[in-house]
């Protein structure tokens, strides 16, 4: 009996322990995804030629400024089916999803440059 306890006890420690490293964990702040760091590339692979400055003649997006100004049409964009008009990257195959998800985050992180 007494080793039971004993077991009893060590596991309700273990699962306490457990839970607070959980929950520090979940409260400590994610990353941030800023232009520099993530954006900039994901843009110059997907939608290079046309929107990179020099390369192509639409919009640039390989700047900042423009990128954040633009953030809302590129989302709605890379959202829409390849069928419909407007969509992007133009005559390309849709965006994975983990490639939209970079875009989405970075609006909702407020669009860091940096
Ligand atoms: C093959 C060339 C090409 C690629 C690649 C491309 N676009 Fe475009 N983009 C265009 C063309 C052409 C237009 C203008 C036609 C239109 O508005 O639908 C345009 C327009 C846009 C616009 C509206 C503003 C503007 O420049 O007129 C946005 C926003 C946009 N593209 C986002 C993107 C994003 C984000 C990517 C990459 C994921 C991308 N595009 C990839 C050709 C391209």
């Amino acid at each position: 009996m007494k080793k039971v306890l004993t077991f009893a006890s060590l596991l309700a420690t273990a699962v306490i322990f457990y839970n607070c490293h959980g929950s520090k964990k979940a409260t400590a702040a994610a990353p941030k995804t800023t232009y520099d760091g993530s954006l900039k590339a994901v843009i110059a692979a997907n939608c290079s030629p046309c929107h990179i400055a020099g390369q192509g003649n639409k919009k640039p997006y390989d700047n900042y400024t423009n990128a954040k100004a633009d953030i809302d049409d590129m989302i709605r964009r890379i959202d829409m089916n390849p069928t419909d008009r407007g969509f992007m990257p133009f005559k390309h195959p849709k965006l994975p999803d983990a490639t939209i998800a970079v875009f989405k985050k970075w609006k909702a992180d407020g669009t860091p440059e940096n």
